[in-house]
């Protein structure tokens, strides 16, 4: 049930940070071991290579995952959209290893890769919210999200379950593989300080319905922008906000802008731009000016290393690869009160199915 909330997308965005405490619970012991069988473990240290395979929300989580475990396993990891892998396999490595991201475990076209992988013979894990679901029953490993079922359309507390949830798996990895850099990543803390900054966001509503009425208002037009991780954020940031306000939206690398995308910038269009990353910031900063300097109306929401005395939101500084557990939030509720300004229908958009079970 909804409770005292007008929607289901709006409670599931304010539950983002008691699922990123239970996570904690569930997959951390107090000196931050993980807690992740040992039968699993097994199988990835055998592998050479992973591949993230999902679609919509659970791709642009396997993105961030991609970053997370060469990282903190340094191993190569590739990451495909589910309908593309399907019918265009590539040429695997010697031990590849499988991870599928789906809510809820029921996508179809993920499941057709999964099908074939295990024809392969090929090590499969899952990472689902829904433990009775086809591909927790198919996948030879299960690591569940704990996120508490998720109705509205539009995925929000899947999407930072996921990451956190990629997080542990990496770290333990690394560590089963004697790395520094793991036995070194303090993810209890991240996770704890990842909380109480979605708690600071998910507690000032009116300043986020402020936000997106001030930079989005009845636009129907919005970039989205950011480098590395920013990217990744920019890209679950502008499919958030198309499917349910059906703004014409583009999330895309910022070093793009000046190839192609600038042609479109002219007064008063919303340009949202992440700021997370010190080694890319000075080159966003550039961007940021390009299309100001054409009239844009730049919303920047930054990490506090990166700040700026102008930039509108202000995030505290997490572990570049889990930044997107606080920008991602950003995204999902500039999406939520662009959307009720609109006044559509947030919990279920036209057109869109909460799990899309046919390919
Ligand atoms: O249940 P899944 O994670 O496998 O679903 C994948 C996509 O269908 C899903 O993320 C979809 O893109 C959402 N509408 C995004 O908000």
């Amino acid at each position: 049930s909804k409770g005292s909330y007008p929607t289901f997308m709006l409670k599931e965005i304010d539950e983002q940070p008691a699922v990123m405490r239970r996570i904690s619970q569930a997959y951390l012991t107090p000196d931050d071991q993980s807690i992740i069988e040992k039968k699993l473990l097994d199988a990835l240290t055998q592998a050479d290579r992973l591949y993230f395979v999902a679609a919509g929300t659970s791709y642009h989580a396997s993105l961030v995952g991609k970053r997370l475990f060469e990282k903190y396993a340094e191993i190569p990891a590739e990451v495909a959209v589910a309908s593309e892998f399907g019918y265009h396999w590539p040429i695997l490595s010697a031990r590849p290893f499988f991870i599928f991201l789906s809510q809820s475990g029921e996508t179809a076209d993920s499941r057709q890769v999964m099908i074939e992988a295990k024809r392969r013979g090929l090590p499969t894990l899952v990472m689902t919210n829904v433990a009775n679901s086809t591909l927790a029953r198919e996948a030879d490993y299960v690591l569940l999200l704990h996120a508490g079922p998720e109705i509205a359309v539009a995925s929000t507390k899947a999407y930072t379950a996921q990451i956190a949830v990629e997080a542990v798996l990496a770290k333990s990895l690394g560590e089963t593989r004697g790395l520094e850099i793991a036995q070194t990543f303090d993810l209890r803390r991240q996770l704890a300080i990842a909380a109480t900054g979605m708690e600071a966001l998910v507690s000032d509503h009116d300043a986020w319905a402020r936000l997106a009425q001030n930079y989005l208002g009845q636009r129907t037009d919005a970039f989205y922008l950011g480098r590395g991780i920013d990217y990744d954020v920019s890209l679950e940031a502008a499919l958030k906000l198309k499917e349910i306000s059906y703004v014409h939206t583009e999330g895309f690398a910022a070093g793009e802008l000046k190839h192609g995308t600038i042609a479109l910038i002219e007064t008063g269009v919303p340009v949202i731009v992440f700021i997370t990353e010190s080694e890319t910031a000075a080159h966003t900063r550039g961007n940021v000016q390009e299309v100001r300097a054409r009239g844009a109306n730049v919303l920047v929401i930054a990490s506090k290393v990166c700040q700026e005395a102008t930039d509108q939101v202000v995030l505290p500084t997490l572990t570049t690869e889990l930044m997107p557990l606080l920008t991602g939030v950003c995204g999902q509720l500039l999406a939520y009160f662009a959307t009720i300004q609109r006044g559509l229908n947030v919990d279920q958009p036209r057109n869109l199915a909460k799990s899309v079970t046919v390919e």
